[in-house]
Parts: C-alpha cells; sequence; structure tokens
C-alpha cells in the first residue's frame, strides 16, 4: 500500500466533456499558491473535494457522481486497491476529463491526514469540499459485551477521524483565497435513534451531529459552510445484515428494505453544488419503507 500522503493514479485520458459545479457563492478570483489551472474551454475551474471512504459503499458513490458532476475528487481510505477502483469506475482520465486522485489514508491517524490535505494544497492549490464518510458499524453485540478496544475501534473511525479530517479542511478552508468550503458530515439515521445491539455507533453518530453543528457555527465567519445527510438502509457491505436479517427492537429479527447508494449520491451532489450563500444543514435520506418512522 502507498504511504499516506503519497498522490497516485491521477488521471489523464480522455473522458466526455461535463458541465462544472456551480460557483461559489460571491467570492472572487484565486490567488493560491498552486490554484487549478483555467480550463481550455473558459469554463470556471472545476471545483476540488476530498472523499473519505471512497474506495467502497456510499463514499464510492458520491465520488463518482462528483466527478461526473465535474468535480476534481481526491478519494481517501485505507485500502490503495479500491480507491483505485473507483478511479477506474470514472472511466478513462484526459485532459478535459475531471481529476480523480487517491490519497490512501488512515483517518484516525493525525499524520496521515495531514498529509492528505497538504498532498490536496500541493497538487491542486485549493478545497471546496469535503464529503466527511468514512466510518464503521462496530460488532452489534450486547453493551455489556462489548470489548474497550472494539469501542475505542468505533470512536476512533467515526468520531475522531471525522474531527481530525474536518478540523483539517475547516484549516484550508479558512487560510485559502477566496476564503470558505463546504464540509458534508455523514451521520445516519443513528444520529436520531439507535438499533439494538449499537452503543458505540450511536454514540459517535449522535457525536456528529454535535459536530456539524460546531463547524457550522465556527465556520460562519470564514464562509464555511458544513451540513450533514443521515442515510437509512443505502445497500453497502455495512447493511449486509439488513438485508438477511436483523435485529428489531421488539426482538424479532427481520429483513429490511434498502435503496441504492446512487439516490443518497445524487442527494450529496445537490448539496455540494449550492453557493456558500445557502446550506443543506440537515438531510436524511433513507429507504422508504424502513422501520424508522414508528420504528419499535
Ligand atoms: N449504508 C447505510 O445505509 C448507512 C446508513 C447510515 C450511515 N452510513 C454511513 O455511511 C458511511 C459509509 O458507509 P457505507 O455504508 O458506505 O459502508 P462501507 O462500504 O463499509 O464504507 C465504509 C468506508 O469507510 C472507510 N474506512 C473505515 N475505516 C477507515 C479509516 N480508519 N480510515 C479511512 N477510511 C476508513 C472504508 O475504507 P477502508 O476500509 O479502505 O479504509 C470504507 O470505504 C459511514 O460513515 C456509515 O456510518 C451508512
Amino acid at each position: 500500500m502507498a504511504r499516506a500522503g503519497q498522490v497516485g493514479g491521477t488521471a489523464t485520458a480522455p473522458r466526455p466533456t461535463l458541465p462544472a459545479p456551480s460557483s461559489r457563492g460571491g467570492h472572487s478570483t484565486r490567488t493560491a499558491a498552486a490554484p487549478q489551472e483555467a480550463r481550455q474551454d473558459g469554463a470556471a475551474p472545476r471545483q476540488v473535494a476530498v472523499v473519505t471512504g471512497a474506495g467502497s459503499g456510499i463514499g464510492r458513490a458520491v465520488a463518482l457522481a462528483l466527478s461526473a458532476a465535474g468535480w476534481t475528487v481526491v478519494l481517501a481510505g485505507r485500502r490503495a486497491e479500491a480507491l483505485a477502483e473507483t478511479s477506474r469506475l470514472a472511466g478513462p482520465a484526459g485532459p478535459d476529463a475531471p481529476a480523480i486522485t487517491t490519497v490512501p489514508t488512515d483517518v484516525t491517524r493525525p499524520e496521515q491526514v495531514d498529509a492528505l490535505f497538504a498532498a490536496v494544497h500541493e497538487r491542486f492549490g485549493q478545497l471546496d469540499l469535503l464529503f466527511n464518510n468514512a466510518g464503521t458499524f462496530g460488532r452489534a453485540v450486547p453493551l455489556e459485551e462489548l470489548a474497550y478496544d472494539d469501542w475505542r475501534t468505533v470512536v476512533d473511525v467515526n468520531l475522531t477521524g471525522s474531527f481530525l479530517c474536518a478540523q483539517a479542511a475547516f484549516r484550508t478552508m479558512k487560510a485559502q483565497e477566496p476564503q470558505g468550503g463546504r464540509i458534508i458530515n455523514n451521520g445516519s439515521i443513528s444520529a436520531h435513534t439507535p438499533r439494538p445491539h449499537s452503543i458505540a455507533y450511536t454514540a459517535t453518530k449522535h457525536a456528529i451531529t454535535g459536530l456539524t453543528k460546531s463547524l457550522s457555527l465556527d465556520g460562519r465567519p470564514y464562509h464555511i459552510a458544513c451540513g450533514q445527510i443521515d442515510i437509512g438502509n443505502a445497500a453497502t457491505e455495512m447493511t449486509g445484515p439488513m438485508q438477511t436479517g436483523t435485529l428489531q427492537a421488539n426482538g424479532q429479527t427481520a429483513i429490511e428494505p434498502v435503496m441504492d447508494a446512487t439516490d443518497v449520491a445524487r442527494t450529496v451532489v445537490h448539496m455540494a453544488a449550492l453557493p456558500l450563500t445557502a446550506n443543506v444543514q440537515f438531510a436524511t435520506v433513507m429507504a422508504t419503507n424502513m422501520p424508522y418512522i414508528g420504528r419499535g
């Protein structure tokens, strides 16, 4: 696996020209150290997004949707080969195609997170969006049986990892010219209501709401918008148990409806494309018939 901060797999062969995302409301020309180059077709420079957990599931779907919408996308996650597969799925690279760059990163490691955002600054000179998505469910066991190390793993990835990435993005967005950017945190239905045997996941996802609110408040003076998407039952590896049968609040086991991760991705692209003068503060996107409303 490549070192954290190593930039690899930047796309360079032709892909259809796609519309650029909407401009950052009210801000002027960039003067960052290495800003995105002006495009041949005279269109606005592409905007730059970092997606964590981009090697699978929702992160992959969002990375592909942002790329298709014209964003330059930096893929982060621990598995270099999974990130490379996301890059491959984005299609052939080329001079007119949005760049896809992979930076293998463990979000629980402060030095690797710093290296990720340093690599983004060095390569693109700007950061417009962080999709703070990397997460883990942890072991579904009765809370009295949850081992300390299992608790710590979930807290480290879901909460500390999200904080480290948000802090690094915030520093970049505050310092860059024009100032500002957007952070979208991936919460969950579990940011509102628990499933049985999910104390670490539920506690950390509730904490994501606090992270979102603090980032929103502290970001106001610096044109940094922060929103949160709370997802329910997108079909990914993490929701495998919902598709085969999972414990319900009433003690029964049931198969639950799921939705496609691309429907989440479309929502994130919409949130990301707004000018910085507007923000989707919280959005809930869930499988229509999942047991949430009326759960238990
Ligand atoms: N699917 C749903 O219905 C649903 C519902 C609510 C919330 N969510 C949230 O959506 C996010 C993505 O979940 P998913 O459903 O797409 O499941 P997933 O496919 O298991 O994705 C989790 C991603 O997180 C990455 N990750 C885990 N630990 C990491 C670490 N230490 N450093 C960097 N990356 C790490 C994984 O990549 P590596 O293993 O390569 O590091 C993986 O790509 C999570 O935050 C989850 O809580 C999902």
